[in-house]
């Protein structure tokens, strides 16, 4: 199997980008990653490229061209799939016209419902009953792509922000891995 070359964009702590790196080592996995970009310098994330030696680089979105510097590494290293892994920052549409269905996004709700920042205190404060991650299709509407799966579970009378964080996360660790692998099985 070809893996297809993947770039992960990270913004903060990195565990969903260290745990596509460990599920990316088995050889049955469609995807390889290639590159790490974070827009943020000292990104916790960068550690685990560093640890096992893939290709980052730090994005500066102040500059005006700082695109081109994403489409010229996205080329150099030949990216055909793109994981926006707590990438805290609004894609270009340029780059989704360039990458259509291509990149995909974790997102820590379950959308529709909750797009944006602060979801956890915003379902809490909504008494919601159920909490989970989303993983769908990036395009050019705020976590409004389609799709491709989710995965839920019951708020319980204690759960307070950091607990449905902590919840949240075990289950994104599952959830992305499966959406990849879900999406080359179709192709
Ligand atoms: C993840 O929980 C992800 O769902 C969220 O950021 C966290 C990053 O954690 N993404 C968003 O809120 C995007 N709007 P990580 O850096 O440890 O993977």
């Amino acid at each position: 199997m070809v893996k297809k070359k993947t770039c992960v964009f990270i913004s903060g702590y990195g565990s969903n980008l260290k745990n596509l790196i460990s599920y990316s080592r088995d050889n049955s996995f469609p995807i390889n990653i290639s590159l790490v970009i974070s827009n943020k310098k000292e990104a916790h994330g960068l550690i685990y490229a560093k640890k096992y030696k893939i290709p980052y680089i730090f994005i500066d979105t102040k500059f005006k061209n700082y695109e081109n510097k994403i489409f010229f590494n996205l080329k150099k290293y030949k990216i055909s799939f793109i994981c926006l892994a707590g990438y805290m920052k609004i894609i270009s549409k340029n780059l989704i016209k360039n990458y259509q269905r291509k990149i995909i996004n974790i997102h820590p709700s379950l959308l529709p419902k909750f797009k944006g920042l602060d979801t956890f205190s915003r379902m809490l404060n909504n008494r919601e009953k159920k909490a989970g991650c989303t993983v769908h299709y990036v395009n050019e509407k705020l976590d409004s792509g389609s799709i491709i799966l989710q995965k839920n579970f019951e708020i319980e009378k204690n759960d307070n922000e950091k607990i449905l964080k902590y919840k949240t996360q075990k289950l994104e660790y599952r959830a992305f891995p499966e959406a990849i692998v879900k999406i080359f099985r179709k192709n």
